[in-house]
């Protein structure tokens, strides 16, 4: 079976998103820094979320990424992994961390099934990260990267949300912290959420810029390539440097959507489907699961959110605010 939406796009890949804690406050993703306290009745529990994700999986979709806010602030995160990971027909079980907790929970993930992470740094200077993170520890984040490597969760991802005057000075000495670790860097253009906070205009740093930006010295340029073939069915678009084995990746929501070529839905830790990330529109599942409703009438619910499917977002239009939702509840 598959999942065909009114424009042509297979739908495959699915984020969920296990909680909207966090432990982190990153100015971007949460920009009100408000607390968010989830009443746990509201939460999906474990059960509905393998039973929801094994709908998806017969209906077509065949990797699943694990978000959150922070996805290993849930507990029971390697039992869920375990059971997602042994759903028929998924292909890919992979988790995007800010990896504060990750060199605990690394080789037990890894043997429950998990087969990849992304992991979140935007710096490493460790007040900046302070600030951006509103008191995180640089620290945790490395041993974290360190302990995904040990583990042999491969690839492992950086993603770097690149802002102007924050930590755009850093992008030469992430590319080389990348290569010296052997991990895949992407640069994020910033993306406008809620109240624009850093994710706010005069922040906002093209792709095209960052590229430029890249250069690691005279006369280094970056030359598109093919996405790699192990691991991604993401947006990012990829870049080698002449004459070197340096690759990054560049995931540019504002200046180039990649809307026509979306693959992707959302599952909130609410059981709300997401049918955009710029978008309000969403299916509520967990009504419906509650109300008993059979695995038939999930599916055709599923189904009926795919063909509401909207074609793209508008971030570019410079929406600063205009969405009042927060990137920490959908995971990215
Ligand atoms: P892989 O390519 O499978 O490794 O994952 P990914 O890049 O899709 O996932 P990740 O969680 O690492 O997200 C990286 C960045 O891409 C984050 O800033 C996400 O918000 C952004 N992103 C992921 N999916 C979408 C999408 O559908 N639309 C937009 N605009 N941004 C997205
Ligand atoms: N713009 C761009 N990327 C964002 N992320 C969170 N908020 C934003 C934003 N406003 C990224 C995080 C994380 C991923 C899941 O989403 O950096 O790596």
């Amino acid at each position: 079976m598959s999942l065909i939406d009114p424009f042509g796009r297979r739908i495959r890949y699915l984020r969920v998103s296990v909680t909207d804690r966090c432990n982190l406050q990153c100015d971007y993703c949460r920009p009100a820094g408000e607390p968010l306290l989830p009443n746990h009745q509201q939460l999906l529990t474990m059960e509905e979320m393998v039973r929801l994700s094994r709908l998806f999986v017969t209906l077509g979709i065949d990797r699943i990424r694990l978000t959150g806010g922070e996805p290993l602030l849930r507990r029971n995160m390697v039992m869920l992994v375990r059971e997602m990971s042994a759903l028929p027909g998924l292909q890919e079980l992979s988790l995007t961390t800010n990896a504060l907790l990750l060199d605990r929970h690394a080789d037990e993930l890894r043997q429950a099934g998990l087969h990849r992470v992304n992991i979140s740094l935007d710096t490493l200077n460790p007040e900046t990260f302070h600030r951006i993170t509103r008191g995180g520890d640089l620290n945790r984040v490395l041993a974290g990267i360190e302990a995904a490597v040990r583990a042999g969760l491969k690839p492992v991802k950086i993603n770097m949300v690149v802002m102007r005057d924050i930590n755009d000075h850093e992008i030469p000495e992430m590319i080389a912290f990348a290569v010296r670790h052997a991990l895949a860097l992407r640069f994020i253009e910033t993306m406008p959420v809620g109240r624009a906070g850093l994710g706010g205009a005069e922040r906002y740093i093209p792709a095209d810029e960052i590229v430029r930006r890249a250069r690691l010295g005279d006369g280094q340029e970056w030359i598109p390539v093919d996405a790699p073939k192990e691991g991604g069915a993401g947006p990012a678009r990829y870049f080698r440097l002449a004459g070197g084995d340096a690759e990054v990746g560049i995931i540019s929501a504002r200046s180039r959507h990649f809307c026509d070529t979306c693959n992707r839905m959302r599952l909130t830790s609410r059981g709300e489907l997401v049918l955009c990330l710029g978008g309000e529109d969403r299916v509520d599942l967990k009504t419906l699961l509650r109300q008993g409703a059979s695995d038939a009438l999930l599916m055709d619910a599923i189904r009926n959110g795919v063909a509401r499917k909207p074609e793209r977002h508008h971030f570019e239009l410079g929406a600063e605010g205009a969405s009042h939702w927060n990137m920490s509840g959908l995971g990215g």
